[in-house]
Parts: structure tokens; C-alpha cells; sequence
């Protein structure tokens, strides 16, 4: 078994200014945090990934940074960040942040400066152009939102190069003191205390980009420049990336193809997870183990981060167009459910017609899954989202603690909060909060610190390898297993309505003492693995071996 913390990790997603407010200003905040650091303990998570936490203008929600050095004052201040890492730190949980670096926001000093003279110290730290790009209406990340990826600044009198919003200018990696700074500021955090970054739009903080040419070159050195720094300033620090490229190109992000893992540690893989989404609207495993053939191999030390939900829309654009129809049917079939052409703005409870079984099953599925897995805040509890507010903010409002008014985010009034939070429906707060679901065993959160801790007793599954177990199986039942020196556990997850029963006697013979760990009901024993039933939308977890 591997000993690097973020193999076995639990990773839980949240931003500060949703989560909780402990001012009364509206606003979730660090103290706030803090203060549900046990709630995160006790759910058996081991590491959280903080949306942006700087000063920002905030017309995306963060990711437009105004100074990478401190923390927005309405989160509070790098002493509370301080303290967060300490308290965090308590309870053995680890925090890492997102790194913004492809760009910043255009109220950065930075470029305040750059745009206003050609002698600012700051002018070549962007990507300009004196003529109009050929490129300038391609490669448009935010379809509808965004209408080009160059715009005129008259200012500067030039054009700048934006991969995002206008209001997002891109960072020039070709410039020796972009990337010193990047470091610097990588290097700052990690002598604060966290334990590594979420690496914002890798594909594109790498790209050198040229004016006219949408396919510019990457230069992945500076990955591997990074990695160096990062890990000589905090050896177990981690690299965990948004990349989502062809498969092809995967396998470099981690290091040259065939060669040590020397750039990032962890790459979220968008890949499965679209599989995930429409294995799940098919009631059926195909895609899963289409994913599962095809994962190319990662260098040791290489890990995917799986996930089911992020704090984004679902991407659909890398299934082929009938496929991606599939899923709008099922799981977005009103246009306002959709968004960018490509993608799902819904959180999974609604999408899944808040049924419990398609809920468990669908997380006993990822979390089983090869990798590391990341959970988004209030798929705990099963939150509804808000397709009144436009775009991603659909899914990004307040959490959910309890009947209180505001959900017990907040004390301000509901016009003052952040967002608003969910209060009407099925998934209104009344319905759908902590404090309910703490007091009842047979809840959603009670059976997601119940699943959690099952995972943490099964280590080949952060570490071991993850194969699809190819044997004669009924309709949409997935089997699949996961081994590495410690143990095996295979896993049987039913994707159709209907019980079905598996014939695994083939394998019978490798079990020891094979016994349900997690399932979704009482099974009788499995036996040698002959006859093993699993109801519609079902799962069972069985442990077959474990070496002392
Ligand atoms: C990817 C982030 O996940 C998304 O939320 C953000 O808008 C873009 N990068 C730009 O930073």
C-alpha cells in the first residue's frame, strides 16, 4: 500500500462564501468554516478544496483574482486562514486551494498597470497583439457568456488574449518572471500550511499562446519546473489539475510518456465522469467499462480524482452527440436545465429524481471507483440547485444546516445573503438540511459517513489497480474489483430498475471469507459467489480478501 496521503484521501469541495456565515454579514466565512470543521470530520473527509479564496472582483465567482498574496476580506483575514489550517490540521484534515494563475482578473494591479504604458514592469506579463488575431472569435471557453478570446483595449491600444472572460486576461507563461511568480506564490501558501493546489485550467496556463493561431504549443516543462519547486518547499505537497483534454494527451500532464511522474500528482478525470452520467441515464454499465479500458496508464504516483459533481456545469462535449442527447433527455431535457451547449447545470439529487437508491448507487459507484474521490458540499444531504439563477450559480447556493431561517447559513436577512438559498420544493431547507438528516440513522448523510468509512478500510481501492471483471453479467449490472498487496474487494453495482442475479463461482475460488461490507440491503451471505442477487439500482460491496 502506497503511503501518499492523497491516494487514500476523501476530498470535499466548498466555497467559503456559501458555506457558512458567522457574522451575519450574508457571507459565508473562514470562522464560519471553522466552526463545521467536526460536521467535515465526522463525514470522513480528509481534505478540503477551497474555491478561490483571494480578493476578487468576483464576476466568476473568484476565479478572477485581484491579489494572490492574502484572502478576501469578506472571508476574513490570512490570521483566520491561520487558524483554519490549525484547527484543519486537528482533526487530520489537509486543505488545499485553488490556483488561479492562467490568468488574472483585469483589476489586478498587474494588469492595470500593464494596459496603461508600454514601459509598465508589467506590460510583457500578458499576451497582446498589435493587429486584430485571425483566432479572435475561436476557442471561446464559455459559449453565450464569452464572444471572443482576443478583445480590444483601448488603453494599451493593443489586444489581449483572454481563454475565459474578458474581464480574465491571460498570463504570458513565456515570461521568466510569470513563472517566478507563479512559484512565489505557489511557495507562499505552502509556508502558510496547505497541503497543496487545485490547478485551475492547466491545458491553457501552458499554452503559448501565438495571435492567429488557435492551436498553439504547450510547454509542459513548466509543469514539471512547478512540480520541483512545489515539492522542495513541502515534500508531500500536491498537484491536483483541471486538464480536460483528448485522452491521448492525459498521460503527459503526469510526466513525459514512459518517463518518471515528475509534473502533476492528480488529474480530475472529466472522461469518467461524463461516462459515469450517461452509464447512469442508460441504466447501463457499457460506458464505465469503456472508461475503465481505455484509462492509459499513469506513472507511480499517478492518481485520478473522480467525481460526480463539481462546482461547474457537468460537461458532456467529449460523448459523441447521440450519447450527449441521451443524457439531456434523462437527466436536462428543459433547455434551462442545459448549459453551453455541452453541459449540466443541475446538482445529481434532482437529476436523479431525488430517488435514494439512484443516490447511493450512483456514489457507491464513484466512490469505488479507481482513484481518489471528490465530493461537492450538499451532495451529502442531497441538495437541490436553483435553476432561477443564471448559469453555474445554479448550483451554488447556500448549504443547507438545518430549518432555521436561511438554512441556519445565515443570520442576515435573505435579501442580504450571498445567494439565496434553496426554500421551496422538495429540496427547500425545511426538507433537506443536516441537522434532519444527523438525527436519522437511515438518512443520506448518515449512510455517506457510513460509505465513507467502508473506503477507508478498503486502501486497494485509493491505491490498488481497478479492472472491470469480465464475466457473463445480466443486464446493467457492473462488476468490478479492486486489488493491491492489502486485499481485494469486488464491487457489484445493479444500473437497471430490475433485481438481477451474478454468477461469479469463476472467481469463488479467490474469496477467503467473502462478506458484504456496503450494501443497499441485507444479502444472504455470498458464499462462493454463485448465486448473488442484487436489486434494482442495488450495490454490494464484498470484501473477498484481506492480508493480516
Ligand atoms: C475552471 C473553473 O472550474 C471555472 O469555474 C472557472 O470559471 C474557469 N476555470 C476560469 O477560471
Amino acid at each position: 500500500m502506497s503511503d501518499r496521503w492523497y491516494q487514500q484521501a476523501v476530498v470535499y469541495c466548498l466555497d467559503i462564501d456559501t458555506f457558512a456565515d458567522s457574522n451575519g454579514d450574508g457571507c459565508g466565512d473562514i470562522p464560519g468554516l471553522i466552526g463545521r470543521l467536526d460536521y467535515l470530520a465526522r463525514l470522513g473527509v480528509t481534505c478540503i478544496w477551497l474555491n478561490p479564496i483571494h480578493p476578487s472582483p468576483d464576476r466568476d465567482d473568484g476565479y478572477d483574482v485581484a491579489d494572490f498574496y492574502n484572502v478576501d476580506p469578506r472571508f476574513g483575514t490570512l490570521g483566520d486562514f491561520a487558524e483554519l489550517l490549525h484547527q484543519a490540521g486537528n482533526r487530520g484534515i489537509k486543505v488545499i486551494i485553488d490556483l488561479v494563475v492562467n490568468h488574472t482578473s483585469d483589476k489586478h494591479p498587474w494588469f492595470v498597470s500593464a494596459r496603461s504604458s508600454p514601459d509598465s514592469p508589467y506590460r510583457d506579463w500578458y499576451v497582446w497583439s498589435e493587429t486584430e488575431p485571425a483566432d479572435r472569435k475561436q476557442g471561446m471557453v464559455f459559449p453565450g457568456e464569452q464572444s471572443e478570446t482576443w478583445s480590444y483595449d483601448r488603453t494599451a491600444k493593443l489586444w489581449y488574449y483572454h481563454r475565459f472572460y474578458k474581464f480574465q486576461p491571460d498570463l504570458d507563461i513565456r515570461n521568466p518572471e510569470v513563472r517566478a511568480e507563479i512559484k512565489k506564490i505557489c511557495a507562499f501558501w505552502l509556508q502558510l500550511g496547505v497541503a497543496g493546489f487545485r490547478m485551475d485550467a492547466v491545458p491553457f496556463i501552458i499554452e503559448e499562446t501565438d495571435p492567429g493561431n488557435p492551436d498553439s504549443p504547450k510547454d509542459f516543462d513548466f509543469l514539471t519546473e512547478l512540480r520541483q519547486h512545489v515539492q522542495w518547499r513541502r515534500s508531500d505537497a500536491v498537484l491536483l489539475a483541471e486538464a480536460n483534454v483528448e485522452p491521448t494527451q492525459l498521460v503527459t500532464y503526469f510526466g513525459d510518456e514512459g518517463g518518471s511522474g515528475n509534473r502533476i500528482h492528480m488529474l480530475f478525470d472529466f472522461l469518467l465522469n461524463a461516462r459515469m452520467v450517461l452509464a447512469l441515464a442508460r441504466e447501463d454499465p457499457e460506458p464505465i467499462i469503456d472508461a475503465l479500458r481505455d484509462t492509459p496508464k499513469l506513472p507511480a504516483g499517478g492518481q485520478w480524482a473522480t467525481f460526480l459533481r463539481n462546482h461547474d456545469e457537468i460537461d458532456l462535449s467529449r460523448l459523441t452527440a447521440e450519447q450527449r442527447a441521451d443524457v439531456f433527455a434523462k437527466f436536462g431535457p428543459d433547455p434551462q436545465m442545459q448549459l453551453y451547449g455541452r453541459g449540466i447545470r443541475r446538482r445529481l439529487a434532482p437529476m436523479l429524481g431525488n430517488d435514494r437508491r439512484r443516490l447511493e448507487l450512483a456514489y457507491a459507484l464513484q466512490f469505488s471507483l479507481r482513484g481518489t474521490p471528490v465530493l461537492r458540499y450538499g451532495e451529502e444531504i442531497g441538495m437541490g440547485d436553483d435553476l432561477a439563477l443564471e448559469g453555474r450559480d445554479a448550483i451554488r447556493t447556500p448549504m443547507q444546516w438545518s430549518g432555521l431561517p436561511n438554512a441556519g447559513f445565515s443570520t442576515a436577512a435573505p435579501d442580504q445573503l450571498v445567494r439565496p438559498v434553496v426554500r421551496d420544493g422538495d429540496f427547500g431547507y425545511d426538507k433537506v438540511n443536516v441537522t434532519r438528516q444527523r438525527h436519522d440513522a437511515s438518512s443520506l448523510l448518515s449512510w455517506f459517513e457510513r460509505m465513507i468509512r467502508t473506503l477507508r478500510e478498503a486502501p486497494e481501492v485509493g491505491t490498488g489497480s481497478c479492472s472491470h471483471v469480465d464475466v457473463p453479467a445480466p443486464r446493467g449490472l457492473l462488476v468490478h474489483r479492486a486489488d493491491d498487496d492489502t486485499g481485494t474487494m469486488l464491487f457489484l453495482h445493479n444500473l437497471g430498475p430490475r433485481e438481477v442475479t451474478a454468477d461469479l463461482s469463476s472467481i469463488g475460488a479467490e474469496a477467503e471469507l467473502p462478506n458484504d461490507v456496503l450494501a443497499d440491503q441485507e444479502y444472504p451471505e455470498p458464499g462462493k459467489l454463485a448465486d448473488l442477487p442484487v436489486a434494482g439500482y442495488g450495490y454490494r460491496w464484498i470484501r473477498m480478501r484481506r492480508t493480516a
